[in-house]
């Protein structure tokens, strides 16, 4: 019988365009943590692009501000490889909110590089399974994580 697959977690991160202009350190920085880039690719979202990838939050009085940020320049999105890479790459970006971060995790990207609760500089993936969509979303001609 075969053995089988080894599968390393996937995650999906986003650097955002309020961070765009640092995409480069950020990048190294997340290599020097130990995850791997599968994937890449920088994009400009289109506000139907950007209201289907945050369609969880549709009709919250912040979903306009949202979407409008998301749309307001190029964003680079990344597919990390680790394990466990779903819940590190969350505790590396921080709270959702810059303030907390500074607060509570003052070495995160979102401490660092956030400025208020819209434009915070990074995404992640919050679960396994959204993982797993919002890859599929991102890059959708590639394989599941589970064929790799
Ligand atoms: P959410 O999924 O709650 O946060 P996270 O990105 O940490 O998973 O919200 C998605 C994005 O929506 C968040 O990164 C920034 C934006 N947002 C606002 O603009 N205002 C808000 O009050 C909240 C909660 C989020
Ligand atoms: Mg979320």
């Amino acid at each position: 019988p075969e053995a089988p697959a080894v599968t390393v977690e996937q995650t999906l991160a986003i650097i955002k365009p309020d961070a765009i202009h640092f995409a480069d350190e950020i990048v190294e920085e997340i290599k020097s943590r130990g995850f791997t880039i599968t994937q890449k690719r920088r994009l400009r979202l289109s506000p139907e692009q950007a209201t289907d990838f945050y369609a969880e939050h549709y009709g919250k009085m912040f979903f306009p501000s949202l979407i409008a940020f998301m749309h307001s320049d190029d964003i680079l999105v990344l597919v990390l490889a680790k394990p466990g890479a779903v819940q590190e790459w969350r505790e590396m970006i921080g709270p959702t909110h810059p303030n907390k971060a500074r607060q509570l995790s003052p070495e995160s990207l979102r401490a660092r590089y956030g400025t208020d609760q819209t434009r915070n500089a990074v995404h992640g993936s919050d679960s396994y399974f959204g993982a797993e969509r919002e890859i599929r979303f991102m890059f959708p001609g590639s394989k599941s994580s589970g064929d790799m």
